[in-house]
Protein backbone atom coordinates (compact mmCIF):
# COMPACT_ATOMS: atom_id res chain seq x y z
CA UNK A 1 0.00 0.00 0.00
CA UNK A 2 1.42 3.53 -0.67
CA UNK A 3 2.45 5.51 2.04
CA UNK A 4 1.14 9.13 2.05
CA UNK A 5 4.14 11.33 0.50
CA UNK A 6 6.23 14.64 2.22
CA UNK A 7 5.58 15.97 -1.37
CA UNK A 8 2.08 16.43 -0.75
CA UNK A 9 2.03 18.06 2.28
CA UNK A 10 1.93 22.03 3.03
CA UNK A 11 4.36 22.53 5.66
CA UNK A 12 5.26 26.32 5.31
CA UNK A 13 6.38 27.57 8.84
CA UNK A 14 5.43 23.97 10.25
CA UNK A 15 7.60 21.71 12.67
CA UNK A 16 8.45 18.46 10.71
CA UNK A 17 9.50 15.69 13.03
CA UNK A 18 11.79 13.60 10.83
CA UNK A 19 12.86 10.72 12.09
CA UNK A 20 16.48 9.81 10.29
CA UNK A 21 18.88 6.93 10.16
CA UNK A 22 22.05 8.86 10.99
CA UNK A 23 23.30 5.43 12.42
CA UNK A 24 26.89 5.65 10.24
CA UNK A 25 30.33 4.33 10.91
CA UNK A 26 32.65 6.39 13.14
CA UNK A 27 36.01 6.44 13.75
CA UNK A 28 38.10 7.86 16.63
CA UNK A 29 40.95 9.99 15.18
CA UNK A 30 43.02 11.83 17.88
CA UNK A 31 40.23 11.64 20.26
CA UNK A 32 37.75 13.20 18.36
CA UNK A 33 35.13 11.45 16.57
CA UNK A 34 34.53 11.65 12.86
CA UNK A 35 31.84 10.16 10.33
CA UNK A 36 33.50 7.74 8.36
CA UNK A 37 30.62 6.54 5.68
CA UNK A 38 28.45 9.51 4.75
CA UNK A 39 26.10 7.68 2.42
CA UNK A 40 23.13 7.64 5.01
CA UNK A 41 23.64 11.17 5.40
CA UNK A 42 23.41 11.91 1.39
CA UNK A 43 20.28 10.04 0.89
CA UNK A 44 18.76 11.90 3.07
CA UNK A 45 19.54 15.12 1.04
CA UNK A 46 17.06 15.20 -1.29
CA UNK A 47 13.77 14.80 1.60
CA UNK A 48 15.73 17.62 3.17
CA UNK A 49 16.26 19.98 0.16
CA UNK A 50 12.63 19.52 -0.60
CA UNK A 51 11.41 20.18 3.18
CA UNK A 52 13.84 23.65 3.73
CA UNK A 53 12.84 24.62 0.26
CA UNK A 54 8.83 24.28 1.33
CA UNK A 55 9.68 26.38 4.00
CA UNK A 56 9.48 23.92 6.91
CA UNK A 57 11.34 24.38 10.34
CA UNK A 58 12.91 20.53 9.94
CA UNK A 59 13.46 18.76 13.39
CA UNK A 60 15.51 15.69 13.30
CA UNK A 61 15.43 12.84 15.54
CA UNK A 62 18.45 10.07 15.09
CA UNK A 63 19.77 7.16 16.89
CA UNK A 64 23.74 6.72 17.28
CA UNK A 65 25.05 2.81 17.99
CA UNK A 66 23.68 0.82 20.70
CA UNK A 67 24.01 2.99 24.18
CA UNK A 68 21.69 1.49 26.25
CA UNK A 69 19.57 4.18 27.38
CA UNK A 70 22.73 6.10 28.54
CA UNK A 71 24.50 9.26 27.35
CA UNK A 72 27.69 7.85 25.76
CA UNK A 73 29.79 11.03 24.17
CA UNK A 74 31.27 8.75 21.74
CA UNK A 75 28.07 8.40 20.04
CA UNK A 76 26.91 11.75 20.28
CA UNK A 77 25.29 13.00 17.10
CA UNK A 78 27.12 16.28 16.70
CA UNK A 79 30.11 15.44 14.62
CA UNK A 80 26.69 14.55 12.22
CA UNK A 81 25.21 17.91 12.55
CA UNK A 82 28.78 19.44 11.77
CA UNK A 83 28.57 16.54 8.29
CA UNK A 84 25.35 17.20 7.39
CA UNK A 85 26.06 21.04 7.36
CA UNK A 86 29.11 20.40 4.84
CA UNK A 87 27.23 18.34 2.73
CA UNK A 88 24.04 20.85 2.63
CA UNK A 89 26.31 23.73 2.43
CA UNK A 90 24.34 25.70 5.10
CA UNK A 91 24.07 25.72 8.93
CA UNK A 92 22.24 22.84 10.73
CA UNK A 93 21.73 23.68 14.64
CA UNK A 94 22.60 20.80 17.17
CA UNK A 95 20.77 20.72 20.67
CA UNK A 96 22.59 18.19 23.06
CA UNK A 97 18.88 16.82 23.87
CA UNK A 98 15.86 15.35 22.36
CA UNK A 99 13.14 16.01 24.68
CA UNK A 100 12.59 18.68 27.15
CA UNK A 101 12.38 22.36 28.45
CA UNK A 102 16.47 22.75 25.90
CA UNK A 103 15.22 20.88 22.89
CA UNK A 104 11.92 22.64 22.44
CA UNK A 105 13.23 26.10 22.69
CA UNK A 106 15.57 25.23 19.86
CA UNK A 107 13.04 23.50 18.05
CA UNK A 108 11.10 26.85 18.45
CA UNK A 109 13.88 28.92 17.84
CA UNK A 110 13.91 27.59 14.14
CA UNK A 111 13.20 30.13 10.93
CA UNK A 112 11.41 28.80 8.13
CA UNK A 113 13.77 26.62 6.25
CA UNK A 114 16.09 25.87 9.40
CA UNK A 115 16.98 22.30 10.08
CA UNK A 116 17.71 21.17 14.10
CA UNK A 117 19.70 17.79 14.58
CA UNK A 118 18.58 16.51 18.36
CA UNK A 119 21.14 14.51 20.04
CA UNK A 120 20.56 10.64 20.14
CA UNK A 121 17.34 9.45 21.21
CA UNK A 122 18.69 6.51 21.97
CA UNK A 123 20.62 7.96 25.24
CA UNK A 124 16.86 7.75 26.86
CA UNK A 125 15.76 3.97 27.26
CA UNK A 126 12.51 4.97 26.95
CA UNK A 127 13.11 4.93 23.53
CA UNK A 128 13.84 1.71 22.61
CA UNK A 129 10.73 0.99 24.92
CA UNK A 130 8.61 2.98 22.75
CA UNK A 131 7.15 4.44 26.16
CA UNK A 132 4.30 6.47 25.50
CA UNK A 133 5.00 9.65 27.54
CA UNK A 134 9.09 10.20 26.37
CA UNK A 135 6.97 9.62 22.55
CA UNK A 136 4.54 12.40 24.09
CA UNK A 137 7.64 14.49 24.74
CA UNK A 138 9.38 14.24 21.60
CA UNK A 139 5.61 15.10 19.72
CA UNK A 140 5.87 18.20 21.83
CA UNK A 141 8.38 19.03 18.99
CA UNK A 142 6.14 18.24 16.11
CA UNK A 143 3.42 19.50 14.25
CA UNK A 144 3.76 16.90 11.38
CA UNK A 145 5.68 13.35 11.45
CA UNK A 146 7.76 12.41 8.46
CA UNK A 147 10.24 9.18 8.32
CA UNK A 148 13.20 8.62 5.98
CA UNK A 149 14.65 6.29 8.32
CA UNK A 150 14.12 3.15 6.53
CA UNK A 151 16.92 1.50 8.15
CA UNK A 152 15.64 2.28 11.47
CA UNK A 153 12.03 0.82 10.22
CA UNK A 154 11.98 -2.77 11.52
CA UNK A 155 12.32 -1.29 14.88
CA UNK A 156 9.16 -0.12 17.19
CA UNK A 157 10.77 2.75 18.97
CA UNK A 158 9.38 6.17 20.13
CA UNK A 159 10.67 8.32 17.04
CA UNK A 160 9.63 5.45 14.70
CA UNK A 161 6.35 4.47 16.01
CA UNK A 162 5.11 6.37 19.05
CA UNK A 163 5.57 9.71 18.01
CA UNK A 164 3.69 9.04 14.58
CA UNK A 165 0.85 7.66 16.36
CA UNK A 166 0.84 10.83 18.69
CA UNK A 167 0.84 13.41 15.85
CA UNK A 168 -1.81 11.30 14.07
CA UNK A 169 -4.39 11.61 17.02
CA UNK A 170 -3.88 15.57 16.87
CA UNK A 171 -4.94 15.17 13.67
CA UNK A 172 -1.44 16.12 11.77
CA UNK A 173 -0.28 14.18 8.78
CA UNK A 174 2.63 11.22 9.26
CA UNK A 175 4.58 11.14 5.70
CA UNK A 176 6.93 8.69 4.19
CA UNK A 177 10.30 11.14 3.38
CA UNK A 178 12.04 11.14 -0.66
CA UNK A 179 14.44 8.30 0.25
CA UNK A 180 11.83 5.85 2.45
CA UNK A 181 9.47 6.28 -1.14
CA UNK A 182 12.60 4.92 -2.96
CA UNK A 183 13.80 2.04 -0.42
CA UNK A 184 9.42 0.88 -0.47
CA UNK A 185 9.51 1.49 -4.51
CA UNK A 186 12.62 -0.73 -4.99
CA UNK A 187 12.38 -3.23 -2.36
CA UNK A 188 8.86 -3.53 -2.65
CA UNK A 189 6.76 -2.16 -5.59
CA UNK A 190 9.56 -3.72 -7.75
CA UNK A 191 9.68 -6.81 -6.79
CA UNK A 192 6.14 -7.44 -7.25
CA UNK A 193 6.35 -7.74 -10.86
CA UNK A 194 9.78 -7.70 -11.79
CA UNK A 195 11.30 -7.88 -15.12
CA UNK A 196 11.87 -11.38 -16.80
CA UNK A 197 14.38 -13.43 -16.59
CA UNK A 198 14.63 -12.03 -12.45
CA UNK A 199 17.91 -13.57 -10.91
CA UNK A 200 18.52 -13.46 -7.07
CA UNK A 201 21.78 -13.44 -6.03
CA UNK A 202 22.55 -14.31 -2.11
CA UNK A 203 24.99 -14.74 0.24
CA UNK A 204 26.09 -14.57 3.34
CA UNK A 205 27.12 -16.40 6.69
CA UNK A 206 24.46 -18.62 7.32
CA UNK A 207 21.19 -20.51 5.56
CA UNK A 208 19.26 -19.84 8.93
CA UNK A 209 19.64 -16.33 8.53
CA UNK A 210 18.46 -15.90 4.76
CA UNK A 211 15.97 -18.67 4.55
CA UNK A 212 12.62 -16.53 4.81
CA UNK A 213 14.47 -14.74 1.96
CA UNK A 214 15.09 -17.40 0.02
CA UNK A 215 11.49 -19.00 0.78
CA UNK A 216 9.94 -15.87 0.00
CA UNK A 217 11.77 -14.76 -3.44
CA UNK A 218 11.60 -18.96 -4.37
CA UNK A 219 8.02 -17.53 -5.74
CA UNK A 220 9.23 -15.12 -7.76
CA UNK A 221 12.51 -15.41 -9.08
CA UNK A 222 13.68 -17.31 -12.54
CA UNK A 223 17.21 -18.54 -10.94
CA UNK A 224 18.98 -18.31 -7.66
CA UNK A 225 22.64 -17.79 -7.14
CA UNK A 226 23.92 -18.90 -3.74
CA UNK A 227 27.20 -17.88 -2.91
CA UNK A 228 29.03 -17.16 0.24
CA UNK A 229 29.89 -19.37 3.65
CA UNK A 230 25.65 -20.42 3.57
CA UNK A 231 26.48 -22.46 0.62
CA UNK A 232 28.35 -24.69 2.70
CA UNK A 233 25.54 -26.02 4.75
CA UNK A 234 24.10 -26.10 1.04
CA UNK A 235 27.11 -28.74 -0.08
CA UNK A 236 27.07 -30.56 4.17
CA UNK A 237 23.27 -31.63 2.89
CA UNK A 238 24.21 -33.00 -0.28
CA UNK A 239 27.30 -35.32 1.81
CA UNK A 240 29.83 -33.29 0.29
CA UNK A 241 32.98 -32.38 2.62
CA UNK A 242 33.32 -28.58 3.81
CA UNK A 243 36.55 -28.91 6.02
CA UNK A 244 36.45 -26.61 8.78
CA UNK A 245 34.14 -24.26 6.90
CA UNK A 246 31.50 -22.22 9.18
CA UNK A 247 28.05 -24.88 8.26
CA UNK A 248 24.90 -25.12 10.09
CA UNK A 249 24.56 -28.64 11.04
CA UNK A 250 21.12 -28.66 11.69
CA UNK A 251 20.05 -26.65 8.98
CA UNK A 252 20.92 -28.98 5.87
CA UNK A 253 17.33 -30.40 6.24
CA UNK A 254 16.04 -26.19 5.47
CA UNK A 255 18.98 -26.31 2.57
CA UNK A 256 17.38 -29.39 0.88
CA UNK A 257 13.96 -27.60 1.58
CA UNK A 258 15.13 -24.94 -0.44
CA UNK A 259 16.27 -26.56 -3.63
CA UNK A 260 13.18 -28.93 -3.19
CA UNK A 261 10.84 -25.57 -3.27
CA UNK A 262 13.05 -24.49 -6.09
CA UNK A 263 12.99 -27.67 -8.31
CA UNK A 264 9.20 -27.76 -8.16
CA UNK A 265 8.90 -24.04 -9.01
CA UNK A 266 11.03 -24.53 -11.62
CA UNK A 267 14.00 -21.69 -10.31
CA UNK A 268 17.10 -22.58 -11.51
CA UNK A 269 19.18 -23.17 -8.15
CA UNK A 270 23.18 -22.58 -8.33
CA UNK A 271 25.68 -23.54 -5.63
CA UNK A 272 29.63 -23.18 -6.18
CA UNK A 273 31.05 -25.65 -7.93
CA UNK A 274 34.58 -24.42 -6.72
CA UNK A 275 35.95 -22.75 -3.75
CA UNK A 276 39.01 -20.51 -2.46
CA UNK A 277 39.96 -22.31 0.43
CA UNK A 278 42.75 -21.42 2.99
CA UNK A 279 44.23 -23.37 6.16
CA UNK A 280 44.26 -21.35 9.70
CA UNK A 281 47.42 -20.56 11.35
CA UNK A 282 47.12 -20.15 14.71
CA UNK A 283 48.12 -16.37 15.88
CA UNK A 284 48.93 -16.73 19.67
CA UNK A 285 46.69 -14.17 20.10
CA UNK A 286 43.13 -14.37 21.66
CA UNK A 287 39.90 -12.42 19.77
CA UNK A 288 37.22 -10.44 21.12
CA UNK A 289 35.64 -13.68 22.36
CA UNK A 290 38.59 -14.80 23.77
CA UNK A 291 39.08 -17.71 21.57
CA UNK A 292 42.81 -18.05 19.74
CA UNK A 293 42.92 -16.34 16.84
CA UNK A 294 43.21 -17.93 13.48
CA UNK A 295 44.69 -16.56 10.02
CA UNK A 296 44.21 -18.00 6.93
CA UNK A 297 47.28 -18.54 5.09
CA UNK A 298 47.95 -20.24 1.73
CA UNK A 299 45.13 -19.57 -0.53
CA UNK A 300 44.22 -21.91 -3.21
CA UNK A 301 41.21 -23.10 -5.27
CA UNK A 302 39.63 -26.38 -5.28
CA UNK A 303 36.93 -27.60 -6.80
CA UNK A 304 34.43 -29.96 -4.72
CA UNK A 305 35.49 -31.10 -1.81
CA UNK A 306 36.87 -28.75 0.56
CA UNK A 307 40.33 -30.80 2.05
CA UNK A 308 39.66 -31.42 6.09
CA UNK A 309 42.54 -28.65 7.10
CA UNK A 310 41.29 -25.47 5.13
CA UNK A 311 38.26 -23.66 5.59
CA UNK A 312 36.49 -22.01 2.52
CA UNK A 313 36.59 -18.34 2.24
CA UNK A 314 35.34 -17.55 -1.48
CA UNK A 315 33.57 -18.96 -4.35
CA UNK A 316 36.26 -19.71 -6.88
CA UNK A 317 36.92 -18.50 -10.33
CA UNK A 318 34.57 -20.85 -12.48
CA UNK A 319 31.66 -20.19 -10.06
CA UNK A 320 32.30 -16.94 -11.06
CA UNK A 321 32.38 -17.19 -14.62
CA UNK A 322 28.91 -19.18 -14.05
CA UNK A 323 27.08 -16.78 -12.09
CA UNK A 324 28.81 -13.61 -14.29
CA UNK A 325 26.91 -15.66 -17.40
CA UNK A 326 23.46 -16.22 -15.78
CA UNK A 327 23.72 -12.23 -14.10
CA UNK A 328 24.43 -11.10 -18.04
CA UNK A 329 20.82 -12.73 -19.01
CA UNK A 330 18.99 -11.13 -16.49
CA UNK A 331 16.55 -8.31 -16.86
CA UNK A 332 16.03 -7.85 -12.54
CA UNK A 333 18.62 -8.32 -10.06
CA UNK A 334 18.29 -8.44 -6.12
CA UNK A 335 21.60 -8.87 -4.65
CA UNK A 336 21.52 -9.67 -0.89
CA UNK A 337 24.97 -10.90 0.97
CA UNK A 338 28.70 -11.22 -0.08
CA UNK A 339 29.74 -14.05 -1.55
CA UNK A 340 32.70 -14.54 0.30
CA UNK A 341 35.13 -12.73 2.71
CA UNK A 342 35.42 -9.49 0.88
CA UNK A 343 37.18 -7.61 3.67
CA UNK A 344 40.33 -9.48 2.39
CA UNK A 345 41.61 -8.97 -0.67
CA UNK A 346 42.68 -12.63 -1.02
CA UNK A 347 38.78 -13.65 -0.27
CA UNK A 348 37.26 -10.60 -2.44
CA UNK A 349 37.75 -11.86 -6.46
CA UNK A 350 34.06 -13.65 -6.26
CA UNK A 351 32.58 -10.33 -4.90
CA UNK A 352 34.09 -8.36 -7.10
CA UNK A 353 33.33 -10.36 -10.20
CA UNK A 354 29.80 -10.64 -9.50
CA UNK A 355 29.37 -6.77 -8.79
CA UNK A 356 30.96 -6.07 -11.99
CA UNK A 357 28.69 -8.70 -13.76
CA UNK A 358 25.74 -6.49 -11.85
CA UNK A 359 27.30 -3.53 -13.30
CA UNK A 360 27.48 -4.38 -16.81
CA UNK A 361 24.18 -6.06 -16.53
CA UNK A 362 22.53 -2.68 -15.50
CA UNK A 363 24.79 -0.14 -17.95
CA UNK A 364 24.94 -2.52 -21.06
CA UNK A 365 21.86 -4.53 -20.94
CA UNK A 366 19.60 -2.09 -19.12
CA UNK A 367 19.01 -4.57 -16.55
CA UNK A 368 17.41 -2.63 -12.98
CA UNK A 369 19.74 -3.78 -10.19
CA UNK A 370 18.68 -3.61 -6.97
CA UNK A 371 21.20 -4.31 -3.60
CA UNK A 372 19.64 -5.17 -0.73
CA UNK A 373 21.43 -3.38 2.10
CA UNK A 374 24.30 -4.47 4.25
CA UNK A 375 27.52 -5.84 3.49
CA UNK A 376 26.33 -6.80 -0.33
CA UNK A 377 26.24 -2.51 -0.55
CA UNK A 378 29.56 -2.58 1.62
CA UNK A 379 31.08 -4.45 -1.07
CA UNK A 380 29.88 -2.82 -4.27
CA UNK A 381 30.88 0.57 -2.54
CA UNK A 382 34.15 -0.88 -1.78
CA UNK A 383 34.37 -1.81 -5.29
CA UNK A 384 33.94 1.71 -6.50
CA UNK A 385 30.64 0.92 -7.89
CA UNK A 386 27.91 1.67 -5.81
CA UNK A 387 26.83 4.45 -8.21
CA UNK A 388 26.83 1.74 -11.16
CA UNK A 389 23.29 -0.04 -10.08
CA UNK A 390 20.40 0.69 -10.22
CA UNK A 391 19.33 0.91 -6.59
CA UNK A 392 21.67 0.54 -3.12
CA UNK A 393 19.49 -0.07 0.01
CA UNK A 394 20.38 1.95 2.94
CA UNK A 395 18.89 -0.23 5.30
CA UNK A 396 20.83 -3.60 6.64
CA UNK A 397 18.15 -5.69 9.09
CA UNK A 398 15.32 -3.53 7.76
CA UNK A 399 16.21 -4.33 4.26
CA UNK A 400 16.17 -7.99 5.18
CA UNK A 401 12.99 -8.12 7.11
CA UNK A 402 11.14 -6.33 4.36
CA UNK A 403 12.25 -8.85 2.17
CA UNK A 404 11.19 -11.75 3.93
CA UNK A 405 7.61 -9.75 3.85
CA UNK A 406 7.70 -8.85 7.32
CA UNK A 407 5.10 -5.77 8.20
CA UNK A 408 8.07 -2.69 9.37
CA UNK A 409 6.75 -0.82 12.38
CA UNK A 410 7.88 2.43 11.26
CA UNK A 411 6.86 1.41 7.71
CA UNK A 412 3.29 0.70 9.14
CA UNK A 413 3.41 3.89 11.46
CA UNK A 414 2.64 6.27 8.30
CA UNK A 415 -0.01 7.65 6.89
CA UNK A 416 -1.87 5.72 3.57
CA UNK A 417 -1.57 7.63 -0.15
C1 LIG B 1 21.05 -0.25 11.29
O1 LIG B 1 22.20 0.21 11.31
O2 LIG B 1 20.78 -1.35 10.75
C2 LIG B 1 19.94 0.58 11.84
O3 LIG B 1 20.34 1.88 12.12
C3 LIG B 1 19.31 -0.07 13.04
O4 LIG B 1 20.22 -0.13 14.10
P1 LIG B 1 19.99 -1.15 15.29
O5 LIG B 1 20.20 -2.52 14.75
O6 LIG B 1 20.96 -0.77 16.37
O7 LIG B 1 18.55 -0.99 15.75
Amino acid sequence: MAKRSVRDLEISGKRVFMRVDYNVPMEDKDGVMVVNDVTRIRETLPTLQLLTSKGARVILAAHLGRPDGKREPSMSLRPVAEKLSEMLGKPVAFVDECVGDKAEAAANALGNGDILLLENVRFHAEEENNDPVFAARLARLADVYANDAFGAAHRAHASTCGVARIVRAWGGPCAAGLLMERELKFLGDELQSPARPFVVILGGAKVSDKIKVIDRLLEKADTLLVGGAMAYTFKLAHGGKTGRSLVEKDHTGTALAAEAKAAQRHVGFHLPTDTVVAELRDTGRLNKKGKPLLEPVNPRVVSGDIPDDTEGFDIGPATAATYAAVIAGAKTILWNGPMGMFEDKRFAEGTLAVAKAVVAATQEHGAKSIIGGGDSVKAINKAGLGDKVTFASTGGGASLEFLEGIALPGVEALDEA
